[in-house]
């Protein structure tokens, strides 16, 4: 059965003592009320608060902690980046590749995304590798080859043996901090495209495998119809990870 996870990313946003109170405040409630199995939860704050947030995962087996991003470089003279191999030494499990806002703001190609995934794999952590169109892309109806684009160029040089280690993102650009969410049947038309893109692939064993999150204002009060659909397997929280109480909402919904 594949991982349903409700992941956090809180782009740049929360202060030091802000942002660990918001982690242990998520993670005091999951360990008294426990997820379902087979939930998970991943927080992806800033960089400053990686090393305590994993700190305060310690003794679940159900909260994780992501960077937002990373270098492709084990290490070198990148003034002002971090590479995957750093994030391994604090603990860290998961890096959210090729957000909309890494690929529209700082230049992140299908190329430069593909050197990220082998980065991040080879570093033993899992990508959460985004992909979606923009609100022009889908008016000309080209979503499905957009998204389809960003799979192949950046996603399937891989090997079969490295898609267990895949988490997929779809997060319709138009969608994301505008308050104006897929629909639940726009989310599942495009998550089976995007499963059965990789069945053709991978074979469907791999593809059933493969944990496909929705991302794009995703709130708690359409969370539930979002997460109902057959091939949508959590989700990618933006605005709303940021208060404590909306995105345990969302994650009891998983
Ligand atoms: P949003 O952001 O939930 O604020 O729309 C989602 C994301 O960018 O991952």
């Amino acid at each position: 059965m594949r991982k349903r996870i409700v992941a956090g990313n809180w782009k740049m946003n929360m202060g030091h003592a802000d942002g660990l109170l918001l982690a242990s405040s998520v993670i005091e409630d999951v360990k008294k009320e426990p997820l379902l199995p087979g939930v998970i939860v991943v927080l992806a704050p800033s960089y400053i608060h990686l090393k305590e947030v994993v700190a305060l995962t310690v003794g679940t087996d159900n909260v994780f902690v992501a960077a937002q991003n990373c270098h492709w470089e084990k290490n070198g003279a990148y003034t002002g980046e971090v590479s995957p191999d750093m994030l391994a030494s604090l603990c860290v499990k998961y890096v959210i590749v090729g957000h909309s806002e890494r690929r529209s703001m700082f230049g992140e190609t299908n190329e430069i995304l593909k050197m990220k995934v082998d980065a991040v794999l080879s570093a033993g952590l899992i990508p959460i590798f985004c992909v979606g169109e923009t609100l022009n892309e889908r008016k000309s109806e080209i979503h499905f080859t957009i998204v389809k684009n960003q799979l192949l160029d950046s996603l399937f040089h891989l090997p079969e043996s490295q898609m267990p280690n895949i988490v997929i993102a779809y997060e319709p650009v138009w969608a994301i901090g505008t308050g104006l969410n897929a629909s639940a049947d726009q989310a599942q038309e495009m998550h089976l495209y995007i499963r059965t893109v990789i069945g053709e692939k991978y074979g469907s064993k791999i593809a059933e495998s493969v944990s496909i999150l929705y991302g794009g204002s995703c709130k708690p009060d359409n969370a539930e119809s979002l997460f109902a659909c057959a091939d949508v397997d959590g989700g990618l929280i933006g605005g709303a990870s940021l208060k404590a109480p909306d995105f345990l909402r969302i994650v009891k919904k998983a």
